[in-house]
């Protein structure tokens, strides 16, 4: 509950994603103009950057209803009739994760989201039919971490493609000042920063180490959050100052210790330090693309120059 009460109901309290959110003002004010649905919304990136609080977003600004599923959930096709019959007319559906969509699902989902209406196949063998009933226009919000995995079917019947980027550090801070305000927590301006610096450009993660370095404030302080007590908590959390943990470590010194530092596969990666090769993928391999401490080439994974600096360890000579 505190979770959800931190999150901004309306755009107007919504911090970063300008562009996003600048460009979706603008079809949501089209869409009541003319009393329609809003066109269907595809966002992707990476998680925690608030997939699901604009979904909540942009339901809240429509006024209307919002049902929430996500991909792998709906098993069967009567799964998701049962959803799209029960929509009322420019209502959200948001599925999570839709590139985890069953391919009989997404087969229903197509006349779904193009004409409102729901294909039904009656009995089985040469007396089989199809009926179809109309569904009242809606709004999917499609949400994944993973654009390229959509099929290129279901891709195109969105009418909004939005990526959401990684956080600036101001946004984070201002995130952090914000929901410690909320939260009732007193903060100085440097320690929202210093949480803000180690927060891999994602709320989601700030606010859980902000919620860490109250209980630290508490316990070892008077409750308030000075740069001093954030740093101490941060490190007892073992966040670096750059916001990697003790996963990014230990994937970063395996591939210099046992491969110099690459190029090594993803697979190959995942099996040495025991983490899942989707995990890798979609949390932690983004971020360190993102910061230039790991690069894709066709050969695989490599760590960068500035990683071995940042860790500490002298850099390899580059090949020329
Ligand atoms: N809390 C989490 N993400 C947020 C955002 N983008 N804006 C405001 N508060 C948030």
């Amino acid at each position: 509950a505190v979770e959800l009460s931190l999150r901004p109901r309306y755009l107007g309290e919504y911090i970063g994603q300008n562009q996003v959110k600048e460009n979706l003002k603008i079809y949501i004010e089209a869409a009541k103009m003319r009393s329609e649905a809003l066109d269907h919304v595809l966002l992707y990136g990476p998680p925690g950057l608030g997939k699901t609080t604009l979904a909540n977003i942009i339901a809240n600004e429509l006024g209307v209803n919002l049902r929430t599923t996500s991909g792998p959930a709906i098993e069967r096709p009567g799964d998701l009739a049962a959803l799209l019959t029960n929509l009322q007319q420019g209502d959200v559906l948001f599925i999570d994760e839709i590139h985890r969509l069953h391919r009989t699902v997404e087969e229903v989902m197509y006349p779904a989201m193009e004409d409102f209406a729901l294909d039904i196949m009656i009995g089985k063998g040469p007396s089989a039919r199809s009926v179809r009933l109309d569904l009242p226009p809606f709004t999917l919000i499609g949400a994944t971490t993973r654009a390229g995995l959509l099929s290129a079917p279901l891709r195109d019947r969105f009418g909004v493609v939005s990526r959401l980027e990684y956080y600036n550090i101001e946004e984070l801070s201002f995130i952090v000042s914000r929901n410690a305000e909320l939260l009732g927590i007193e903060i100085l301006g440097d320690a929202a920063e210093e949480i803000a610096l180690r927060a891999r450009g994602t709320p989601r993660i700030a606010n859980r180490l902000l919620k860490r370095v109250r209980d630290y404030a508490q316990v070892r302080g008077d409750g308030i959050i000075t740069p001093e007590i954030a740093a101490e908590s941060l490190k007892m959390l073992q966040v670096d100052p750059r916001g990697l943990d003790s996963i990014d470590h230990k994937m970063l010194h395996s591939m210099i210790s046992s491969f110099r530092g690459g190029p090594v596969g993803l697979d190959t990666i995942a099996a040495t330090i025991g983490e899942e090769s989707q995990t890798i993928e979609d949390v932690y391999e983004p971020y360190l693309l993102q910061i230039g401490f790991l690069q894709r080439t066709p050969r695989g994974r490599v760590v960068t120059p500035a990683a071995y600096q940042h860790l500490g360890l002298p850099v390899p000579p580059q090949p020329q």
